[in-house]
């Protein structure tokens, strides 16, 4: 590493905790409105061909398609995604749906763990207070 990089690097640490350290939750979430912004791009880049404008999935994704796999769910609330607590949540993002049967690929070799925290938050952001609660209330956090 050349000494321009770790210039580069100490200022990309030190600018990271002043982040953590000032800037406010969202709402009481556990995430902030970078992680949020951050989490949009990452998910109108990769995600929402699949899961739809406001993660509102597909409508019929109850509905096994012919070759027994389902359509993208609504990562909104409505659907499951608010029984698995963050780390499965981070899990599916990066290796995708093909391990337990299903169809959609994984991100693990694409985005970084800071881009997987953020896009949850991101559906996240469209998840009702109750659902936010009850996933909390369930171990989301842990
Ligand atoms: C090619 C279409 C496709 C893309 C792109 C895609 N998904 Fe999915 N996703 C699916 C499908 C289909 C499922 C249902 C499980 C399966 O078949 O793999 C799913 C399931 C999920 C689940 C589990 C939901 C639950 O109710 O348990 C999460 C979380 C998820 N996707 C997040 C994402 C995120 C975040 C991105 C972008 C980084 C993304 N997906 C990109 C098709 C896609």
């Amino acid at each position: 590493m050349n000494k321009g990089m770790w210039l580069l690097c100490i200022c990309a640490l030190v600018a990271g905790c002043e982040q953590g350290n000032s800037e406010p939750k969202v709402n009481g979430r556990w995430y902030t409105q970078s992680q949020l912004d951050i989490g949009k791009k990452v998910y109108v880049e990769n995600c929402i061909s699949c899961h739809n404008e406001n993660a509102h999935g597909t409508f019929s994704w109850r509905n096994p398609l012919p070759d027994g796999s389902y359509p993208p769910p609504p990562l909104n609330g409505t659907a499951h995604a608010w029984h698995h607590p963050l780390g499965v949540l981070k899990k599916v993002i990066d290796q995708g749906g093909v391990p337990m049967g299903g169809k959609m690929p994984g991100f693990g070799a694409k985005l970084n763990e800071k881009e997987e925290l953020a896009v949850i938050s991101y559906f996240q952001s469209f998840w009702p207070d109750e659902i936010y609660q009850a996933w909390i209330t369930r171990g989301g956090l842990k």
